[in-house]
């Protein structure tokens, strides 16, 4: 079955009310007609409505960083999968590598929050990815085994095949050094790898792998050339709604 790319923009902590609608315009103006890929946009939460109300007519769908798995209740500065679905987020980033570098994300928090969002009906993109470390001493395999293993624990057939994986080499965040499409590919082989024997063949090659870490539209193109790369989720580039579209529709 062939895969639909899906390309997911993370703007992280970036962007204030103003900047935010500005950029959602230039998006929606750049590639809001686009229908043969997924689109997604993923600002902080303060500017999740405006943004809504802007890209809602649009292909173009929205995205929050992070959620609670809590329903309600005493969790100060926390936010819950129903508020999310209430201004409008159909995706929701969990385990960002910098949430697991320096807010304690681990494996167990992260499938809390997978469940809770597909309790919910949201689509969680789930992150994993080695650090620079971790690949020098051979422990990159087990790394990503771990996380994969941990995010889908538990996981109905059903509801894994509403999860995006996102590939992102940590080395590779915010650095401008890019994994080669090869080391991409194969990082992404192996993931499917875990979901087949977690799942089945059919759920790993149903599901979606995309990659993140310093993609621009200057190597998008080659990146996603990739039978196993179906899409990107992209942070310093998609603050920039001409380097958004120039991933959206590599020329
Ligand atoms: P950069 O594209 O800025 O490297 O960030 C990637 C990322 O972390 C997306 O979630």
């Amino acid at each position: 079955m062939a895969r639909k790319k899906f390309i997911a923009g993370n703007w992280k902590m970036n962007t204030t009310l103003e900047e935010a609608k500005a950029l959602a315009r230039g998006v929606v103006d750049a590639v809001g007609n686009i229908s043969d890929v997924d689109i997604a946009v993923c600002p902080p939460y303060t500017n999740l409505s405006a943004v809504y109300e802007i890209i809602k007519d649009s292909n173009v769908k929205l995205g929050a960083q992070d959620v609670h798995w809590e329903a309600k209740g005493a969790f100060t500065g926390k936010v819950s999968c129903a508020m999310l679905k209430s201004v409008g987020v159909t995706y929701v980033i969990i385990g960002h590598s910098e949430q697991r570098q320096y807010f304690g994300e681990t494996d167990a928090t992260v499938n809390k929050k997978v469940k809770a969002a597909r309790g919910s009906g949201l689509l969680p993109i789930i992150c994993v990815g080695e650090t620079l470390e971790e690949r020098k001493s051979g422990k990159m395999d087990a790394v990503i085994e771990r996380q994969v293993r941990g995010a889908f624990d538990g996981l109905s057939t059903e509801d894994a095949l509403k999860c995006t994986i996102a590939y992102e080499p940590v080395w590779a965040i915010g650095t401008g050094e890019t994994a080669t499409p090869e080391q991409a590919n194969d990082a992404h082989v192996f993931i499917r790898g875990i979901i087949s024997k977690m799942f089945s063949d059919e759920t790993a090659g149903a599901i979606r792998i995309q990659y993140g870490g310093s993609m621009k539209p200057d190597n998008a193109k080659e990146l996603l050339s990739k039978n196993d790369v179906d899409g990107g989720l992209i942070g310093g580039a998609s603050l920039k709604a001409a380097d958004f579209a120039g991933i959206v529709k590599p020329v």
